[in-house]
């Protein structure tokens, strides 16, 4: 029988699974990434992403399982990892109704781990708690992808945000990369920032007051010697803007809704205020969006929110397979 290289004609070699890189790491942070580390994540990627595109689904992870456990809501994280997990043959146990598990019988995170371990290979983890991802690859015997623990990081979705920068702009050297909202609260800001900060970039942060960000990642950049700005309007900062990074305000960390409501509506990016900016540019959103990006602009070749969605395929099939060792140095 032709191995699994031979099936699918992808070129990534399959020998010996304990020289794989990341092979059997958690993801739980974007600081334990180096540079080597994503040019390498981003050559998987853009394997997969030929794959895909030439023949959709083929069978690299074929017979391994993964655990989709997600306690709070999600629509393109929890689904791009069931479909990466999918095109790669393999197959999810997705458990994102928690209210229907044990967890709402007050189950522990660490025994809900223990007990998902036991029936899948690889654990993606989205919790509202700071630090519960690295709590649960503490007690899991099996790889934890951190898929967003509360306002702490997201670096899944960071990783995909740089592979979109690569793939619409060439580099991520010599940017200047706005990011716009809620930095506070926005975990997807907290893990790009920081992963920016291994290139040559100069951050901009425009927010409301109460919404700047952290002082503690400002700190953590700092030492990195990028140049960071802070700044309370877009209007100054955007004709020099190569990627702006719209974010939506974070209704559910609020403990008071009228401070929510003092902020909600700061920013709303529209044609009219695109057109102070430069022609070779990209905005970016996580997504979901809920105002801050008006629709009128999604036509927009700048619009580049839409495609970040589909480059997250491929980086969660890239870091699927590297971890579960399918993917060889
Ligand atoms: C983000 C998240 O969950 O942090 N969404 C996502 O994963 N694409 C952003 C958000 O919810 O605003």
């Amino acid at each position: 029988m032709a191995n699994k290289q031979q099936q699918g004609n992808i070129h990534l070699p399959l020998g010996d699974q304990r020289t794989a890189r990341f092979y059997g790491n958690d993801i739980l942070s974007v600081k334990q990434f180096s540079k080597e580390d994503l040019v390498y994540i981003f050559e998987v990627a853009h394997e997969m992403r030929e794959m895909v595109s030439r023949i959709g689904t083929f069978d690299l992870l074929k017979g391994k399982i993964l655990a989709n456990l997600f306690y709070e809501p999600s629509t393109r994280t929890s689904s791009s990892f069931t479909s990466a997990m999918e095109r790669l043959g393999g197959s999810v146990i997705p458990i994102n109704e928690v209210r229907y598990s044990s967890v709402s019988k007050g189950e522990s995170l660490p025994d809900t781990i223990r007990t998902l371990e036991c029936y899948a290979d690889v654990i993606v983890l989205r919790h509202p708690e700071v630090g519960a991802s690295a709590l649960a690859a503490k007690y899991a015997r099996k790889p934890v992808l951190n898929a967003g623990d509360g306002v702490g990081e997201h670096p899944t979705q960071a990783l995909l945000d740089l592979f979109t920068i690569l793939a619409e702009l060439g580099t991520a050297e010599n940017l200047t990369v706005t990011m716009l909202g809620d930095l506070k609260y926005g975990r997807t800001v907290h893990s790009l920032s920081r992963l920016l900060s291994l290139f040559n970039v100069t951050l901009r942060y425009v927010s409301p007051e109460i919404l700047r960000l952290p002082q503690e990642i400002i700190d953590e950049i700092n030492q990195k010697g990028i140049i960071q700005t802070e700044h309370t309007s877009l209007h100054e900062i955007l004709p020099e803007t190569d990627v702006l990074y719209v974010t939506r305000v974070q209704k559910e960390r609020f403990e008071n809704p009228a401070d929510y409501d003092s902020v909600k509506d700061a920013y709303v990016i529209t044609p009219e205020i695109m057109q102070q900016a430069k022609e070779k540019m990209i905005v970016m959103h996580p997504l979901p969006r809920v105002g801050e990006i008006s629709m009128d602009f999604d036509d927009d070749p700048r619009a580049a929110y839409f495609r970040q969605m589909e480059y997250g395929l491929y980086v969660r099939m890239a870091l699927l397979a590297m971890v579960l060792g399918k993917a060889k140095k």
